[in-house]
């Protein structure tokens, strides 16, 4: 019988402190009303100084471990999704494989920003179908706060992105009747890198001369995030809408019959421009902007685990899933929880 990959756990960790938009107020020029009106968020929560990327996938994935009713020596893989890295190298992943103190299996680093998770679901999917690995734990995880610019020079950036972690176990399993097991049922994958330069951060890099990283970068700001924000927002409402109609298309799936939409959220009007092009009730969309921001890689599983929590996630629910980032890089999957 073919095999197939379904999300057996999941599990989220957000760092205890919260800054709300007025807290930012007082370090950059901007404000509640602003924030909420453009984006819809409200909060985010953003690591103490001792804090990394690792340490926050590292509870996530604990969570999402035992969840699945396994212990950390059954995980024989783990991708890990992130373009905030605890260090340039090694990946993050091979950090998480020490803390979680499992050895000898094989570590992905993805590094596909806010569709990060999406990439790491499909590849772990294809892993688990192929009959080479049982149970792959897929983490996105992202401390942003530590790359942004909190002076009034960054606020159009700075204001949008929280940390977080969110994490699944996939794990294989054999599918009877569609219509009620849960398993991965398709996924698409994209990008377009003419578009590299639209939302990005420059340094370090080698690209930039003979230094990686020096004081003339720094004071041109090329270490933080740079964003051409109407452009990233035009693509993402065209490339979400027009990525989950493929995967629907390919299984057969109306929009009226999922269940629950869990899309990137990266600003609340995007979501509603989505819906808005595909006629999807709002109330089917499960938004966590407002207290998070832009969480990237880990927003999806962070939501996921949020909408189970709330009881609006339920084994056997039709999920469908959509994410737009920087790259650029957008993706979509269907799956039966
Ligand atoms: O996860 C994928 C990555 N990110 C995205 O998908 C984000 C996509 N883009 C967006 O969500 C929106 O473009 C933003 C929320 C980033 C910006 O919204 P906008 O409506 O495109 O605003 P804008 O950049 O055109 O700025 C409008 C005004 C400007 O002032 P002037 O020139 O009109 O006087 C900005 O200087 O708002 C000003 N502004 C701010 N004001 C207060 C920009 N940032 C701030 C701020 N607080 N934080």
């Amino acid at each position: 019988m073919k095999i197939h990959s379904r999300i057996s756990g999941v599990g989220s960790f957000v760092p205890p402190k919260v800054y709300t938009n007025h807290d930012l107020e007082k370090m950059m020029d901007t404000t509640d009303e602003w924030i909420v009106q453009r984006t819809g968020i409200e909060q985010r929560h953003w690591v103490d100084e001792n804090t990394s990327t690792s340490d926050l996938a590292l509870e996530a994935s604990k969570q999402a471990i035992a969840d699945a009713g396994l212990a950390n020596e059954d995980i024989d893989m783990i991708v890990f999704a992130t373009l905030s890295p605890d260090h340039d190298f090694p990946g993050t992943g091979c950090f998480l494989q020490e803390k979680l103190g499992v050895s000898d299996i094989s570590v992905f680093d993805i590094r596909q920003q806010c569709t990060g998770f999406l990439y790491g679901l499909s590849l772990a999917d294809k892993f688990i179908s192929s009959g080479s690995h049982k149970n792959v734990l897929v983490v996105g995880a992202e401390v942003h706060s530590k790359g942004l610019d909190k002076t009034p020079r960054g606020r159009a950036v700075s204001v949008l992105f929280g940390d977080g972690a969110g994490a699944v176990v996939m794990s294989a399993t054999t599918v009877d009747d569609k219509s009620k097991d849960s398993h991965i049922m398709t996924s698409n994958l994209h990008a377009d890198g003419s578009f590299a330069k639209e939302l990005w951060v420059a340094a370090p890099g080698n690209a930039l001369g003979p230094d990686r990283m020096n004081q003339a970068m720094i004071d041109e700001n090329l270490h933080f995030p740079q964003m051409n924000g109407k452009t990233v927002f035009v693509h993402a409402v065209k490339r979400m809408a027009e990525t989950l109609m493929k995967s629907c298309a390919e299984q057969g799936v109306k929009i009226e019959d999922v269940d629950l939409f869990l899309f990137h959220q990266a600003n609340l009007r995007i979501n509603s421009k989505v819906a808005e092009v595909l006629n999807i009730p709002e109330e089917k969309i499960f938004n966590t902007i407002q207290k998070y921001g832009n969480t990237t890689a880990a927003t999806i599983p962070l939501g996921m685990h949020d909408a189970i929590k709330a009881g609006k996630l339920k084994p056997g629910m039709l999920v469908a899933s959509a994410a737009f980032g920087s790259g650029f890089t957008w993706a979509s999957a269907i799956w039966r929880q």
